[in-house]
């Protein structure tokens, strides 16, 4: 299936940022102590947050970069089980890589930790550097990411924003220009290291992040419950809902997709996407996207001639799957297909590697969610067939 989706850490352009901006950003560190405290009261028992081994809080970082955090533990615990030290990491495959990252989508994340990993050995005796700066020069780290394991890993005093750190920070400084702008970016974690007091990286971080996924949330925040109402200019002014303001942004996408599960024997066909690209190295079944006028089983027709040089007959529909990842909405048309004329031999023109799977031992390889959906659907139709 050749669906395109982009997936990468937001690159972030910095302009300088003039004084003017910056003339209602409180200087006051009080805030920055009251933010630690209540961390200190109320942080969630998180498994990094026991020792802040930094490798974990490298994982962590990364699975919670487009992740929420209630998905991220039960992966990031499997995944430490199985992969205790950067060292398993260079030399696990990159299809166990995968298969543990199953789920967490943005599969580009796991080849950057994979390659990252190479390089700490090579490079850094096997231990994460604590320097933002080389921090930045591994695959996967962009500057969101190096901030946080330095602060988090390394208490160095380097200020953190992500989502939740831009909504806290506009709200508490009734910032009304959208968030999406670099110069506010910059005006924001400007605020935020005038806040954070010196030595409390950890903990200053943590707790911007923290209150905002757990009580200033983007549509019901706990006012009554957050430690620095009372210095919250949004909360003054009766705007805390409005901020933090957003560029506007297009709707959703709509994808149509149809794909095949071609039958052999009691097995079906998958295979590897390429490295580069979107969801590269999972398994797929083939297919792609509808073009203009087509309808699903046309495109299917298409779509395996061009990927498997073969001619198929549709021979049934198995299941339509909606499923929303970043600002595509898919639609996934899934058909039984059987080659026609039965002879004939398949080619990979787009795939890197090809199998023919029983049902059950599909579980062992890693699929893009929507076509895991589909495996469910064929496990349960062949369950309730014997
Ligand atoms: N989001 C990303 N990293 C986090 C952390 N260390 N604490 C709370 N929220 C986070």
């Amino acid at each position: 299936m050749t669906v395109s989706l982009p997936e990468h850490e937001t690159p972030m352009a910095d302009t300088s940022v003039p004084e003017a901006v910056l003339e209602n950003a409180s200087g006051d560190r009080s805030i920055g102590m009251h933010l630690v405290h209540w961390f200190c009261r109320n942080q969630r028992p998180l498994p990094w947050r026991r020792d802040y081994d930094p490798y974990a809080v490298w994982i962590s970082e990364i699975m919670l970069q487009q992740t929420q955090m209630a998905k991220v533990v039960p992966y990031f615990q499997r995944w430490m089980a199985c992969l205790p030290d950067v060292r398993a990491v260079a030399e696990a495959s990159m299809d166990e890589l995968l298969r543990l990252w199953e789920g967490l989508g943005y599969y580009s994340r796991v080849r950057h930790v994979k390659k990252a990993a190479e390089m700490i050995l090579a490079r850094h005796g096997g231990r994460i550097p604590s320097d933002e700066k080389i921090l930045r020069t591994l695959p996967g780290i962009g500057e969101y990411t190096a901030a946080a394991i330095a602060s988090v890993a390394f208490c160095r005093d380097v200020p953190v924003l992500d989502g939740n750190g831009e909504r806290v920070a506009a709200r508490l400084l009734d910032w009304e220009k959208p968030v999406d702008e670099a110069r506010t970016k910059k005006a924001l974690r400007q605020a935020l290291a005038q806040w954070m007091p010196p030595g409390r990286a950890r903990e200053f971080n943590q707790a911007v992040m923290e209150l905002g996924s757990v009580v200033c949330t983007p549509r019901r925040p706990s006012c009554d419950a957050c430690p620095v109402a009372s210095w919250c200019r949004a909360r003054a002014a009766g705007t805390v809902l409005d901020r933090p303001v957003k560029a506007r942004r297009g709707t959703a996408e709509e994808v149509t997709v149809a794909v095949g599960v071609l039958h052999r024997h009691e097995k079906i066909f998958i295979q590897k996407r390429p490295p580069q690209g979107p969801m590269g190295s999972l398994w797929e079944f083939p297919g792609g996207k509808l073009e203009n006028g087509e309808t699903p089983e046309e495109a299917l027709r298409r779509e395996l001639f061009e990927e498997l040089g073969v001619t198929v007959a549709v021979v049934g529909k198995v299941a339509e799957i909606r499923h929303a990842v970043t600002r595509f909405r898919i639609r996934l048309h899934a058909f039984h297909c059987d080659l026609d004329p039965p002879w004939q031999e398949l080619k990979l023109r787009s795939a890197v590697d090809a199998l023919w799977v029983s049902p059950e031992d599909l579980d062992r390889y890693a699929f893009p969610s929507a076509n895991r959906r589909l495996i469910r659907i064929l496990q349960k139709n062949r369950g309730d067939a014997v």
